[in-house]
């Protein structure tokens, strides 16, 4: 076009043309500069060699550290994104305090060995076969492919190497760690401490660490309380995760707002003995070191051979302990669950256990299935009861035959029955555990855990089978292979209901028995990944007697988790909020069972009960044929209803707005959908004193300027609630309930409106 004008000179024209494509290759550059640099604000992981600094940014999220003098590996940053401009020089590593405390325990290091006058926690401490008991871990190389980094370092004389791994998860920042160790020297070692990793807070002495505590029918309990120096174990030593502690902690700078501050957040992925400790060291620095309980362990590793850890997951928000909930969540549903990043959402489900307890049989079951089906119900569960001679808890374990007098046509019938009603069927196994009464025991005596000579303590009648034994393993593996070729299962109730003890493995050699800690938890995984891969329709819950075994480990291969034993649906409203603090309602089930419960004899009304249960997974535990037709009327209404909100609660994101353990007389959650055009708060009245108001509900979470519409669908709204207004209206103004009197509970939903 240019050439063609009249009246300008050929070498013009060709400055020109040079002009134009000089402009052309400007732009072409400066976008892919930009695009570079939008894409380091993305997710990347870059080392930077003159600094030696290793960066990773993804989300809001930087973490960084270095190669430091002494060929250490030291935190730098762990906290909100920083720019990509901003640049670290060389950590250098901290002064010793005195004679006392010698550098390594001042600087605040990545992955330490014990060795060369170590006194805060070590990640690794090994015994060498010539009784040499120092290790000192430097830096030898690392590589980056994609998300992923290893850093590795080897002992500065012997041939033992330590590579870190670190994963960022792009849409969270949840950083993922676990380390490989491997034996290159010519001799067996002794690990005898190993750590997943060990991350370092700012130095500062304002810290406060929330962890989750409970028992059997308690659980999720949350406890806040002041890091001061010492150091704080959380940890179960159970062989399992267990209830008494999760493997789960935040750390905020003492802010009482759940919406603000920063927040440092973990949780290990591991089934078996764990442990967390939160230490403030001698320099006041935070460390929190967390990986495998070291108590009773010893791990031997022959020459050539490797260990890897737990991942151990660690993420930070700025937004509080409500935004450091919903990452972990938002990180579970797209990445960690076994289809992730598109989990299905969770059928409406009944399960017969507190309807039938042991007494299961085809009839019985396919009464219960019928009216199950008549509200709505989506899959229809057969709990204990339906194997060997299980009659009660005092037999059958270990012998998964059907029981021909409860089912004698096999399970065939009442699966073809169930599926004719449009619901698909679940069944309850126990695969780790045997009663001595039973076959399996009396021809296998030597496969459980036990000591040769001591007493094999039983608990709830039943031994723990020792599934690191390969023997053992294949068993549990082909067992349940075997039912699920044979039968049409959608979905697997998988419990444990008790710890272990005595925990020997006489069947290898002395100084290998320990391995018994971490082969059990590999080869529970191992079948898991296995039955899946064969199976993958089949979903799988993790039940432990309750909320024994919930962790990031076991959620990699099961789909839902059982929170609690105890249904009672005002208890619950404590332990689905201390639950949610770590996991997301999306696995979270809740059974809307009989009332007066079991638990405590509480009398509530079927909507309250559905209430509390709807902000969970739904199901119902109730005995159905003890239900008048006004019940399966209500009950099926509110199922309904559910469906309609399944969506938001199981995918969207959670705002604890009155924390049920915080105050006695209210508890609110409010749920926005990821588009944030809706959002469901169920409100709940404990007990009316003094003729109080329920206090105004402030929402979170809308989008300012768009117009909702609010909806009740259960209880009251105060008259003067507006049909329609802004999201700064009910953020700001806030929606008042009209609940009185004791245990009441309200539901309603906001729906954004096209503008
Ligand atoms: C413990 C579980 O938590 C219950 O739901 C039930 O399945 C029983 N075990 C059955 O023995």
């Amino acid at each position: 076009m240019i050439a063609s004008m009249p009246g300008i000179k050929t070498n013009v024209i060709k400055k020109l043309h040079l002009t134009f494509a000089l402009s052309v290759i400007a732009f072409i550059m400066a976008c892919s500069l930009s695009s570079l640099q939008a894409q380091i604000k993305k997710t990347s992981i870059h080392f930077f060699p003159q600094a030696r600094i290793f960066r990773l940014d993804a989300a809001d999220v930087s973490y960084v550290f270095g190669i430091n003098e002494k060929n250490q590996i030291q935190t730098l940053y762990w906290g909100q994104r920083l720019s990509s401009e901003d640049a670290f020089s060389t950590p250098q590593s901290s002064a010793e305090i005195s004679s006392f405390d010698p550098s390594i325990n001042t600087t605040p290091l990545e992955y330490v060995a014990w060795g060369g006058g170590l006194y805060v926690e070590p990640d690794l401490k090994i015994t060498f076969p010539d009784g040499n008991r120092d290790l000192t871990l430097v830096y030898v190389t690392h590589t980056i492919e994609g998300n992923h980094l290893t850093v590795s370092l080897k002992d500065i004389s012997r041939e033992v190497y330590v590579q870190l791994h670190y994963q960022i998860d792009e849409a969270t920042g949840v950083l993922r760690r676990s380390v490989k160790v491997q034996n290159k020297t010519s001799s067996s070692l002794k690990i005898e401490q190993i750590a997943s990793a060990t991350v370092n807070l700012p130095r500062a002495g304002d810290y406060q660490v929330h962890y989750l505590t409970g028992r059997w029918a308690g659980e999720w309990n949350l406890q806040t309380q002041k890091i001061q120096p010492g150091k704080l174990t959380l940890e179960s030593r159970r062989g399992t995760t267990s209830a008494q502690n999760n493997p789960w902690f935040a750390i905020d700078r003492g802010s009482n707002d759940p919406e603000n501050g920063d927040v440092w957040f973990g949780a290990l992925g591991w089934s078996g003995s764990w442990r967390i400790n939160v230490e403030q060291d001698q320099a006041q620095q935070v460390r929190i070191t967390a990986g495998l309980n070291p108590f009773d362990f010893g791990y031997l590793l022959h020459a050539g051979e490797t260990l890897k850890t737990p991942f151990f997951y660690a993420g930070y928000s700025h937004k509080g302990i409500g935004e450091a909930s919903r990452l972990l969540h938002r990180f579970e549903v797209n990445t960690l669950l076994p289809h992730a990043p598109s989990p299905k959402l969770r059928p409406v489900l009944y399960n017969s256990w507190e309807a039938t307890g042991f007494d299961v049989d085809e009839a019985g079951q396919e009464r219960l299935a019928e009216k199950a089906a008549s509200i709505g119900i989506e899959r229809f569960v057969v709990d204990d009861g339906w194997f060997g001679q299980r009659a009660n808890d005092k037999a059958g374990l270990g012998d998964w035959y059907v029981n021909p007098k409860k089912f004698p046509h096999g399970l065939k019938p009442l699966i073809d029955k169930v599926h004719s009603l449009g619901m698909d069927f679940g069944l309850w196994i126990e695969p780790e555990m045997i009663n001595p009464d039973s076959d399996l025991y009396r021809k296998h005596p030597d496969w459980v855990l036990n000591f040769p000579g001591r007493p094999r303590t039983e608990a709830r009648n039943q031994l723990v089978l020792n599934l690191a034994r390969p023997d053992v393993r294949d068993y549990v593996f082909h067992f349940i292979d075997q039912l699920l070729n044979g039968n049409q299962i959608a979905f697997l109730k998988w419990d444990y209901n008790r710890n272990w003890s005595e925990p020997g493995w006489p069947a290898v050699d002395i100084e290998k028995q320990k391995k018994v800690y971490v082969a059990f938890t590999n080869n529970l995984y191992s079948i898991l990944k296995e039955l899946r891969e064969k199976h993958p329709h089949v979903e799988i819950e993790s039940c432990s007697g309750g909320g024994s075994r919930v962790d990031l480990g076991i959620m990699r291969y099961t789909d839902e988790v059982w929170p609690s034993d105890n249904t009672d649906a005002f208890d619950r409203l404590s332990i689905q909020d201390g639950f949610t603090y770590a996991y997301s309602p999306a696995v979270m089930m809740a059974w809307v069972t009989d009332s007066p419960t079991w638990v405590n004899h509480r009398t509530l009304s079927l909507e309250y009960r559905f209430l509390s249960s709807m902000q969970g997974s739904l199901g119902v535990g109730a005995n159905l044929n003890k239900w008048q037709p006004e019940d399966f009327a209500k009950a099926k209404k509110m199922i309904a209803q559910y469906k309609s909100i399944r969506e938001i609660v199981q995918r969207g994101s959670l705002y604890r707005l009155v924390s049920p353990q915080n105050d006695s007389e209210h508890s609110v959650t409010e749920t926005v959908s990821e588009q944030r055009d809706s959002s469901v708060t169920f409100a709940f009245l404990h007990s009316s004193t003094m003729m109080y108001p329920f206090p105004r509900i402030y929402l979170r979470g809308l989008s300012p300027d768009k117009m909702y519409k609010i909806e009740s669908l259960d209880g009251k709204l105060s008259a003067a609630t507006p049909s329609l207004a802004s999201g700064s209206f009910w953020m700001e103004h806030g929606v008042d309930v009209d609940l009185r009197g004791d245990f009441q509970a309200a539901l309603f939903r906001l729906n954004a409106i096209n503008q």
